[in-house]
């Protein structure tokens, strides 16, 4: 048997990571390292938790004591836990620093301790910054690039990842993906928050004049390339991972109101976000080369996540009416 650790695997995509992990390999063992912060569920999980190949611990990655007692039994260690959203970092980023550049650090030297064969980073293309239209996209070599504190503070994490690989000679992998959509995102992010207000025939906020550009990624395809990353990706080295699928605020959101029939006059044009960055592009053939290819495009992606949020309405609801989120839309949106 092989034990993964898995961080942030209560949140997003680290849960389709780990039901991912146990449905394809019979002798994988998944430790579940969570804080459950806001952005952390256990119902997204609520399908594995009988399962013995799978334990789910509480905890902060910044725990140096905790993370090196689980680093002790860990063949690898997948690392998703992140305060993940640029609107909150925006407000404040002292969470952000702390999870998604000092989190990393303890990790990687609790690795680095233990000799655990295999880490790998979770990172985003945000950390190369803000392209203009018609320029190309980013390949893994451009310079990294961040513009706003969730971006910044994700590209410590990575420039600490490069350390430990030439350092010590850690074999960290890096993968730095698109903005992924499907089942369980937490409904702060554009596309399940307009998903579950244009449901309720509430508006839907697009900043700006709604020209920023987005690549869009199904999740359980991210999962894919970072399974494929995670045993085939050459050590030290980092893989883009986009979906191909780039698309305007404005077209994102009539595409979401179209699957819903529901009336454009939702949209609700509002103030801009500060430092907005207008596109993100990645150019993918690093980790196609080593046999990916994503199998959703833009369209089937969003339909199947529109039927999901449509069919769970559950879960969001629960989460839309605590106080805590009802709070931060209040703050984000009530002066805009
Ligand atoms: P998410 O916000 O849904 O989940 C984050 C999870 O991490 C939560 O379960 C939370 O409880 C946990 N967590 C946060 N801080 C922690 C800490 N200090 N210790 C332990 N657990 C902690 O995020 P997501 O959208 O699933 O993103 C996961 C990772 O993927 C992040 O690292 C993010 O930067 C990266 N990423 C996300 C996207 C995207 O589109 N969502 C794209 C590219 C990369
Ligand atoms: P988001 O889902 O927050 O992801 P990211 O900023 O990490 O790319 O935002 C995606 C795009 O949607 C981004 O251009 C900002 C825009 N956006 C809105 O127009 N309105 C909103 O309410 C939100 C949350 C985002």
């Amino acid at each position: 048997m092989k034990t993964i650790l898995v961080t942030g695997g209560a949140g997003f995509i680290g849960s389709h990571f780990v039901r991912h992990i146990l449905k394809s390999y019979e002798d994988y063992r998944v430790v579940n390292l969570d804080k459950l912060t806001y952005a952390g569920n256990p119902e997204n999980l609520r399908d594995v938790e009988g399962d013995p190949r799978y334990a789910f611990v509480q905890g902060d990655i910044c725990n140096s004591e905790l993370v090196n007692h689980l680093a002790q039994r860990t063949d690898m260690v997948v690392n998703f836990a992140a305060e993940s959203h640029v609107d909150r970092s925006i407000m404040g980023a002292e969470a952000f620093m702390h999870s998604n550049a000092l989190g990393v650090y303890t990790l990687l030297d609790a690795a680095r301790r233990h000799g655990v064969e295999r880490f790998l980073q979770v990172s985003t293309d945000e950390v190369y910054g803000s392209l203009e239209e018609g320029e190309a996209p980013w390949t893994e070599e451009v310079c990294l690039d961040p513009r706003n504190p969730y971006s910044v503070a994700k590209a410590s994490g990575d420039m600490m990842a490069r350390a430990f690989a030439v350092t010590y000679g850690l074999p960290v992998v890096v993968t730095r993906a698109s903005n992924n959509i499907g089942s369980f995102q937490y409904p702060e992010k554009r596309v399940p928050l307009f998903i579950t207000n244009a449901i309720d025939d509430l508006p839907l906020p697009v900043y700006g004049q709604g020209g920023a550009v987005r690549d869009h990624l199904y999740v359980t395809d991210h999962c894919e390339a970072i399974d494929l990353v995670l045993h085939r990706g050459a050590a030290g080295e980092v893989y883009n991972v986009g979906g191909e699928n780039e698309a305007n605020g404005v077209e994102v959101t009539r595409k979401i109101l179209n699957l819903l029939e529901k009336p454009e006059d939702l949209i609700q044009y509002v103030k801009d976000r500060l430092g907005h960055d207008m596109r993100y592009s990645l150019d993918s053939s690093k980790v196609k080369a080593l046999g990916w290819t994503p199998k959703h495009d833009f369209e089937n992606a969003l339909r199947l996540t529109v039927e999901w949020y449509a069919a769970n309405e559950a879960w969001w609801r629960k989460i839309k009416k605590s106080s805590g989120y009802r709070m931060y839309y209040q703050k984000q949106y009530g002066g805009r």
